[in-house]
């Protein structure tokens, strides 16, 4: 049987593996933690589409909203297949097992989130991703053609003839954490779904398996990377002392929440209406839609008033909301925020944006297959989906709950182009691969240069290519970026591979990517902000 191997276990590489079993695939998921751990797992607000294919108007909605969100720059042909596909794949998680919240007449509980004009998004509660993750694993565990590998992580593509210009993959290697041993696998077809890359900012909602090694990996390979200037900061992360930063869904918002300065905050409670909250909210100076307004502006506002007042935080108001329907609404928000003493439709939250998407990935096709950057054409056998690849769904800038909708539809296109092939396939290679060239490595001993680099690094990342950017600080970054390239590669090229040196290792290479992308990007559009752009 042919082999497709598939490297990440979020909703992109599990609706995949699911539907390449399903055509006769044997499929091996390797997943660099537990089998569950991805940024997928921690989706609250939920996912968008019509599910009514006749509703034309609705989806034109929807096009229209991600169009404006994405600032003028989305590919509207890839939006509109998108918003079109999306019922039917909603439809199949839907058979999978997912359970979406449902009103008391059974129809499904529709909500809106910033950028919406409408109420098109099914969640579970405040805790979606997780109920997709465990319908698709709970399956994936049971199918007879899948084999799952947690703590295993994918380090480096095997091409055909590196040398050639037409590229084909036969292969990759892969780090055995728990063994520590880098092992080869040979694949008639691979598929990167590896997610993002918020581990670059210290301040982030993504988990910390989000190190961009997908995008890292298909680069080496000879990949195009596209967009990379473009990450989403979401404005509302909650500003406790948690070791992780953790996401207070946009769909708090949705539900009635404001942001708020402490000043804002302090004159609003002063006068007797406290049913206006809005008309207090600093967020109206910067959009008509206020505290819904999108992500690109909301995270710059929130920015620039913590420049002007000094403060850590901005607040998000619930108080004037229905208390019980909130807490039944968002339980998970509500139980992780009663750690830290606040009680949901009580107390002011204190919020503070947060590295939470890549819109920008590698360049793929409508099939999902990757471009090649010397040509423009595929490379042979390899696939991107998700978080990990950029299909210009998203323009310049996300729109809420479009990230589960694009994963799972690009998810089923590879598969398909996958299994409509299979035949092609279904010879037998011989192809013998080369392994990992472990000759004359040393054990990494001393450990704390690369945990000051990566401290270096992501604090570089933070504050000179965050929310805000200037010319000044993007060559700042260029430069230290480039000393902190220069040590870990020397360090690569000498030592034995770890977890946390092969993660650097990709981090740094996405992050100059990053940088280089803002400093030619010189028109400010949706997330790209520089201060210095003529046009700011
Ligand atoms: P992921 O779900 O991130 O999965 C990546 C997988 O790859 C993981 O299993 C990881 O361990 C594995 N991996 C990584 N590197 C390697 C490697 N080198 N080798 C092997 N495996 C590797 N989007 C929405 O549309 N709606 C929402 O409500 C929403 N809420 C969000 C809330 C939070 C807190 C976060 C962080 C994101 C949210 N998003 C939301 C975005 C969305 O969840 C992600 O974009 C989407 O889940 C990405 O899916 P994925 O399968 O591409 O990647
Ligand atoms: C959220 O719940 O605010 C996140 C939604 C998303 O990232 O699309």
């Amino acid at each position: 049987m042919p082999k497709v191997v598939l490297a990440g276990s979020g909703i992109a590489g599990l609706f995949a593996a699911l539907n390449c079993a399903d055509a006769g695939w044997d499929v091996c998921v390797i997943t660099k933690q537990s089998l569950e751990e991805s940024s997928t797992n921690y989706a609250q607000g939920g996912i968008a589409g019509i599910l009514d294919k006749t509703n034309s108007e609705g989806k034109e909605i929807h096009i229209k909203d991600t169009l404006d969100a994405g600032d003028g720059y989305c590919d509207e042909k890839v939006v509109r297949e998108v918003v079109d596909e999306a019922g039917d794949r909603i439809r199949d998680l839907i058979n999978i097992g997912v359970n979406f919240q449902t009103d008391v007449e059974g129809n499904y509980d529709l909500i809106k989130e910033g950028g919406h004009s409408q109420k098109i998004i099914l969640h579970s509660k405040d805790s979606t991703g997780k109920e997709i993750e465990t319908a698709l694993l709970s399956k994936a565990i049971n199918h007879p053609r899948i084999e799952l590998l947690s703590n295993h992580l994918a380090l480096d593509l095997i091409l055909e003839d590196r040398n050639s210009v037409d590229k084909k993959i036969i292969g990759l290697w892969v780090y055995d954490i728990e063994k520590e041993v880098v092992e080869t696998f040979s694949a008639d077809a691979v598929i990167l779904a590896t997610g993002g890359g918020g581990q670059l900012f210290s301040r982030t909602t993504n988990p910390s398996v989000s190190t961009a090694d997908g995008m890292a990996m298909a680069n080496r390979a000879g990949a195009e990377l596209r967009d990379m200037e473009f990450v989403q900061f979401h404005p509302t992360s909650a500003a406790v002392n948690s070791d992780r930063p953790f996401l207070i869904s946009e769909a708090v918002r949705g539900f009635g929440g404001v942001l708020m300065t402490s000043i804002e905050f302090k004159d609003w409670k002063d006068q007797d209406d406290i049913k206006n909250p809005e008309e207090f909210s600093f967020t109206k100076k910067y959009s008509d839609l206020g505290s819904l307004a999108t992500r690109d502006i909301l995270a710059r506002a929130i920015d620039q008033e913590l420049n002007f007042s000094g403060e850590d935080y901005v607040l998000l108001i619930t108080e004037h909301l229905d208390k019980i329907e909130l807490q039944k609404r968002f339980p998970t928000i509500n139980d992780f925020l009663l750690k830290y003493g606040i009680t949901l439709g009580v107390d002011p939250i204190p919020v503070v944006p947060a590295a939470h998407y890549f819109v920008g990935g590698i360049s793929v096709n409508r099939l999902g297959q990757v471009i090649n950057k010397s040509n423009g054409n595929v490379i042979n056998n390899l696939y991107a989906i998700g978080e990990v690849a950029c299909t210009g769904m998203h323009g310049a800038n996300r729109l809420a709950s479009n990230s589960l909708l694009e994963a799972v539809v690009y998810s089923s296109r590879a598969s398909l182009s996958l299994n409509e092939n299979i035949s092609k396939y279904n010879v037998e290679t011989t192809n013998e691969l080369p392994d990992w060239r472990a000759d004359g490595l040393e054990n990494l001993v001393e450990h704390y240069s690369l945990i000051d680099d990566l401290k270096t690094l992501k604090m570089t990342m933070t504050r000179d290519v965050g929310v805000v950017r200037s010319n000044k600080r993007l060559n700042r970054a260029l430069r230290r970026v480039n000393l902190i390239e220069k040590e870990v590669n020397m360090v690569w090229l000498s030592s034995v591979p770890t977890r946390s040196l092969i993660e650097l290792r990709n981090m740094v290479q996405i992050s100059l990517i990053i940088i280089n992308s803002a400093l030619n990007r010189i028109k400010n559009i949706g997330l790209h902000y520089n201060e210095d752009n003529f046009n700011h």
